[in-house]
């Protein structure tokens, strides 16, 4: 059926979402630059997390993925760097204690540049540039010059993306991962906030199991798996000039994986069939990912992962479902049958944030709370029924007080957006926000978990 792969096979294909650059020998010189650069992960860490994410298939661990919508060249401070690692981390406590499962953690970093877009100009007070796409592209200033797309930009994304993994890779091997750390991080946090009540019963239960463990001779100095942790790197691979320049053969398998990250996913705009994008990721053995929203038919599913799994390897493959709170229930089911009658083994990820989007009276982009959960108990509701794994969340957020999504305990209201509003695309949870989804989320996990354990005793 399908024809040989190579990294550039995807150039005879329809290639939507990409931009055109003008000067094809500046863009040649920046891929070939790009091409001799060292790899940003290695294909080893790539089949880690393959096997990792094969436990979340089978319903034994759980997935969380979480980051920036867009990264910037403008945010890039090792601070910001660390404050999203660090609500991760305390993110991925909280739902390990809930559901007694490990919880495999994997960032929208180091790479999460280029953005798709709806329309290819944008224009403002009679003046019609193209669309901004991503800093690894253009400028987001409203500007003519800014605005060509320049391949050097390729550049200095992967040298930002360099640093942020190093910084990371540090992060979580040097000890600042740290179990008793990242939970009494939570702990203080909390201790500040209003809201705290609410959780606070389940952070003092995680509390007492540490302080019981560590009575027992059980702490990060006896034990070096406390100390540290697995964090991998994600983006969705839109650039594919960028990613082509990445891809390497590697050494030990003689198998073909995009070093610029351990994780891809295809968008909702760029999985259609006979798209370059499917066709490029089709030939690495990267895991990767595919948001699946509700303009996808069963049929074209199935379709898409008889091409981008053929063999069905567990751990390949992760859904992003992001339907929208109010469509989740009708549209989800369908999908899930469709997948369950072919036995394709998938991992069922929740983006509760891309379907939930609403613009403020005050022209903000924003996503309310309250959405953002009605959607993630739907996720959950689908699958107990559809007796399937509800195995993951990929949220956009931040470590900063941002204001940028509406509602939460310490309530972000449409008037005080305009407060902090730092987005370069998409709005992000705060880091309270972020928090406070992980109980949330805890509860419908811990009952999710129960249940399936009673149903197989
Ligand atoms: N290594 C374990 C894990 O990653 C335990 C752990 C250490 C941990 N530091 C953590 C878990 C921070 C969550 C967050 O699961
Ligand atoms: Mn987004």
């Amino acid at each position: 059926m399908a024809a040989k792969w190579t990294p550039d096979s995807w150039t005879t294909h329809e290639a939507r979402q990409l931009p055109t650059y003008p000067d094809a020998a500046a863009l040649g010189a920046a891929t070939a630059e790009l091409g001799s650069y060292p790899p940003l992960v290695f294909a080893g860490e790539a089949r880690d997390l393959k096997a990792e994410l094969a436990t979340v298939a089978e319903g034994k661990a759980f997935l969380l993925q979480g980051g920036d919508c867009a990264e910037s060249f403008a945010e890039f401070h090792p601070n910001n760097i660390r404050d999203t690692f660090r609500v991760i981390l305390q993110m991925a406590v909280v739902l390990t204690y809930a559901s007694k499962l490990p919880t495999v953690k994997v960032g929208r970093m180091a790479g999460q540049f280029a953005k798709p877009r709806s329309a290819d100009t944008e224009e403002q007070g009679g003046v019609t540039l193209p669309s901004y796409r991503g800093d690894i592209i253009n400028d987001i200033a409203f500007a003519p010059e800014g605005r060509v797309p320049d391949p050097q930009r390729m550049i200095r994304a992967y040298s930002q993306a360099a640093a942020t993994q190093n910084l990371l890779r540090a992060f979580a091997q040097g000890g600042y991962a740290n179990l008793h750390q990242v939970h009494r991080w939570t702990h203080d946090f909390m201790g500040r906030s209003p809201w705290a009540k609410k959780y606070a019963e389940t952070a003092d239960r995680i509390s007492d199991a540490l302080e019981f463990m560590a009575a027992c001779g059980i702490s990060p100095d006896t034990v070096p798996q406390l100390k540290a942790t697995q964090f991998y790197t994600s983006h969705e691979a839109l650039l594919l000039p960028y990613e082509q320049a990445l891809t390497r053969e590697d050494s030990l398998t003689g198998d073909w994986y995009d070093t610029s990250a351990h994780f891809l996913w295809i968008g909702d705009r760029t999985r259609f069939d006979g798209s370059a994008h499917v066709e490029y990721l089709r030939g690495i053995g990267n895991p990767i990912g595919m948001k699946c929203g509700p303009s996808l038919e069963p049929d074209a599913l199935l379709r898409l992962l008889d091409t981008l799994n053929p063999a069905r390897e567990p751990g390949r493959m992760t859904l992003i479902t992001r339907y929208g709170y109010d469509k989740i229930e009708s549209g989800l089911p369908r999908l899930i049958r469709a997948v369950q009658r072919e036995g394709h083994p998938v991992v069922w990820s929740c983006d509760p944030m891309h379907g939930n989007v609403v613009k403020a009276n005050n022209g903000y982009k924003t996503r309310p709370f309250d959405r953002i959960l009605a959607e993630v108990r739907g996720f959950f509701a689908v699958h107990r029924a559809e007796g399937s794994f509800a195995g993951g969340i990929h949220a956009e957020m931040t470590g900063q007080n941002v204001t940028e999504c509406t509602g939460g305990a310490v309530a972000v209201t449409e008037q005080s957006l305009a407060d902090r509003y730092h987005t370069h695309c998409d709005p992000r949870l705060n880091a309270s926000q972020s928090l406070e989804l992980a109980f949330l989320l805890a509860e419908m996990l811990n009952q999710e978990v129960k249940e399936r354990r009673k149903a197989a005793a």
